[in-house]
């Protein structure tokens, strides 16, 4: 399994205190920037565009994670990239969950020279997309609808993941297996059990002390 790795959200930074706040993230150990793109369609919200993101790239060293919910990530994964993401991980539901589509947009964003990978929401199961991990760096399994911080987290995904870590185990070990939505203290553990090794979280890193939550996580 992949060293474990915290990649608190941008979404939930104070955005009054962006800079101090990413000194804390990076006195924390936290080596990931966790940076959701969300356009309004694919998800009722709209966050940041690829100029927010330019600012953070020219701001820090950490590995920017970027999540795109949006309708066409086709289009946007190049933007991004242009722009300083190191990863980029888009929808199966964005790409009509077709095997085929999500396998050739992970060969697209791979021709960019960044890191790939793709995610599901809730409800969209993991089977169809399970021997896919080995065209992957990354796969995140979405523990609330995405769309906004501050949800609960869906106990329920947890069988994806399960599924996911044994299919890298002959497929690729080295696929980092990624949960965002409702992490905290206690979530951490259970998505850690369950073969977790890379960890988005929000509202509970950026609430008071980020490096002692972060320390909660590990
Ligand atoms: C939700 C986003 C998440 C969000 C998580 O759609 O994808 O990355 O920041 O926030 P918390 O950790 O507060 O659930
Ligand atoms: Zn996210």
């Amino acid at each position: 399994m992949p060293e474990l790795i915290i990649a608190p959200s941008v979404l939930s930074m104070d955005y009054t205190k962006m800079q101090d706040q990413l000194r804390e993230v990076e006195k924390s150990g936290a080596k990931w920037i966790h940076y959701d793109v969300m356009d309004g369609h694919f998800v009722p919200n709209l966050s940041f565009g690829p100029d927010i993101l330019k600012q953070l790239r020219k701001s820090t060293d950490l590995f920017l994670d970027v999540h795109l919910m949006v309708t066409d990530p086709a289009f946007f994964a190049p933007v991004f990239v242009k722009a300083g993401a190191d990863s980029i991980v888009f929808h199966t539901e964005a790409l009509d969950n077709d095997p085929a589509k999500v396998k050739a947009l992970l060969d697209e964003i791979h021709a960019l020279g960044v890191k790939a990978g793709f995610s599901v929401k809730p409800a969209t199961p993991i089977e169809p997309f399970l021997p896919l991990v080995q065209d992957a760096d990354l796969v995140l399994i979405m523990s609330v609808n995405p769309g906004y911080g501050g949800q609960s987290f869906m106990p329920e995904v947890l069988g994806k993941v399960k599924a996911l870590d044994e299919a890298r185990k002959e497929l690729n070990p080295d696929c980092r297996i990624e949960i965002d939505g409702g992490i905290n203290g206690q979530t951490a553990k259970e998505a850690k059990a369950a073969g977790v090794d890379t960890l988005v979280a929000g509202s509970y890193v950026f609430k008071d002390d980020i490096p002692a939550k972060v320390a909660t996580l590990c």
